[in-house]
């Protein structure tokens, strides 16, 4: 693997060149820890090895259409067989966190039952590699990959799902508990609501709203019972959500513009974070879908006392801000990046780090997730230079500074992603990593920003 020797040249104005090295004005406190992300399906490859059973996102992406190019997740960045290089080049990078997905479909192949001890076995590696370079693990529990026998008995419309998922997290918490000082229990519920039950762009690739609230309340079901079964265990680890939140501003000051935005940030941001910071669903998302919708149908007594099991912290990514109109439709204020749904808004960034403390209380926050996808190439000196990301990062970074001087708990921040991987229903065309996967040859190549993130490490800030 390219190791992270090969020099930086910035051989610019350094006043003015926004991939400079940090400048030692913004530093962050003492203990902060900076990280990288990535998840099982992205990254892992190896599908059908050691015993691993089918997901949701082996079917989908297998079924002709669904993604770009017709790309699986059954190579990826090949981490599968390659993770202990990807751990030295994590310590090169200096990383004090690493966040990470357990495959449920390696750990319980057919989604219920005891362990695959194979499946086990590799997370066990993997995170003894951490421990042993000094990184912090941080585990999710649930990255979208759910057992495909699970989805084949109604998957997260099967109030079931959420009870065999606590399961599956007790066995994790028993098998590899003593290691994991922080675990997250569910990825982004809303964009399985949304993506996955609404628009159909990612498994199991439905269009049913009805169906997607249900969903919504069975993933906070999943979790609330998640975090029950790791106190259960008299464990200390600390465990919380990760939830992608979305500022929402009106588009204009008509004061319907004002009303719609209020409600579409009921359904980007309440619905998860009042449930489970204040074991309440938002009056006015439940009032938009109506007392006989099959979410307010599945709604039992307790189910608000489970989802709100106090957690010990919020892992918020963000990536992009909504604006409203008075129709309720969204219109672009920003330049997009790769991604078409990204308007590049860094005080984005300060608006929900802050508003999450200010609505909710000093919960400790950690952003699991900020990043950009470019199509990077691989240049003829071996180099890839991706200056715009740095100016991401750097900017984005910035404002979450700026809200952590405003008093905003955040602890940690982790660039999505560590290596370029399978972007769901992207393929492999949006590049976001840090580091630059060669596809054909599986070589790592540490791109302008993993040099760049590195000195932010060393500097602990900007
Ligand atoms: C959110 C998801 O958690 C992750 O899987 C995805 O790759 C990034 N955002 C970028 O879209």
């Amino acid at each position: 693997s390219g190791g992270l020797a090969t020099g930086c040249d910035a051989g610019t104005d350094p006043d003015t060149d926004p991939t400079d090295g940090p400048r030692g004005d913004l530093r962050f406190p003492t203990g902060f820890r900076w990280g990288a992300a990535t998840s099982a399906y992205q990254v892992e490859g190896a599908t059908k090895e050691d015993g691993r059973g089918e997901s949701v996102w082996d079917t989908f992406s297998r079924t002709p259409g669904r993604t770009r190019n017709g790309d699986t997740g059954d190579i990826a960045a090949d981490h599968y067989h390659r993770y202990a290089d990807d751990l030295d080049l994590m310590r090169d990078l200096g990383l004090r966190s690493y966040r990470f997905s357990i495959s449920w479909p390696r750990i319980q192949p057919d989604g219920t039952g005891t362990p695959n001890q194979r499946g086990l076995d590799f997370y066990r590696r993997l995170v003894d590699g951490l421990h042993e370079r000094g990184i912090s693990p941080m585990a999710t529990l649930f990255h979208w990959d759910l057992p495909q026998t699970l989805q084949d008995a109604g998957g997260w419309e099967n109030r079931d799902t959420a009870y065999r998922f606590a399961e599956y997290a007790e066995l994790l918490y028993r098998g590899l508990g003593d290691r994991i000082p922080v675990w997250l229990t569910i990825n982004e519920p809303k964009t399985v609501v949304q993506n996955g039950y609404l628009h159909g762009h990612h498994a199991p690739g439905f269009q049913d709203p009805q169906a997607a609230y249900l969903v919504a309340h069975h993933l906070q079901l999943g979790h609330g019972l998640a975090v029950e079964a790791l106190r259960a265990t008299g464990s200390d680890a600390r465990i919380g959500p990760a939830l992608n939140l979305h500022p929402c501003y009106p588009a204009d000051d008509s004061a319907e513009a004002d009303r719609a935005s209020r409600l579409y940030d009921g359904y980007e941001n309440r619905l998860y974070l009042d449930s489970i910071l204040k074991g309440s669903y938002p009056a006015d998302v439940l009032a938009d879908l109506g007392p006989d919708s099959r979410m307010a149908r599945g709604i039992r007594d307790g189910d608000l006392k489970i989802i709100s099991a106090p957690i010990d912290l919020l892992a918020v990514q963000y990536y992009t801000p909504y604006y409203v109109t008075a129709t309720g439709d969204t219109v672009t204020r920003w330049p997009t990046s790769q991604a078409d749904w990204q308007q590049i808004y860094p005080d984005g960034m300060y608006d929900i780090l802050t508003r999450v403390t200010r609505d909710y209380g000093p919960v400790p926050l950690t952003v699991t997730e900020n990043g950009l996808p470019q199509a990077d190439t691989l240049s003829a000196d071996g180099t890839v230079d991706d200056s715009g990301r740095i100016s991401f990062l750097r900017d984005h970074m910035a404002a979450a500074h700026r809200a952590v001087t405003d008093g905003v708990p955040l602890e940690s921040y982790h660039v999505w992603s560590l290596l370029d991987n399978f972007e769901w229903a992207e393929g492999y065309d949006q590049r976001w990593g840090l580091i630059y996967v060669d596809y054909p040859t599986q070589r790592r190549v540490p791109k302008r920003s993993a040099l760049w993130y590195r000195e932010v490490i060393r500097a602990n800030g900007l």
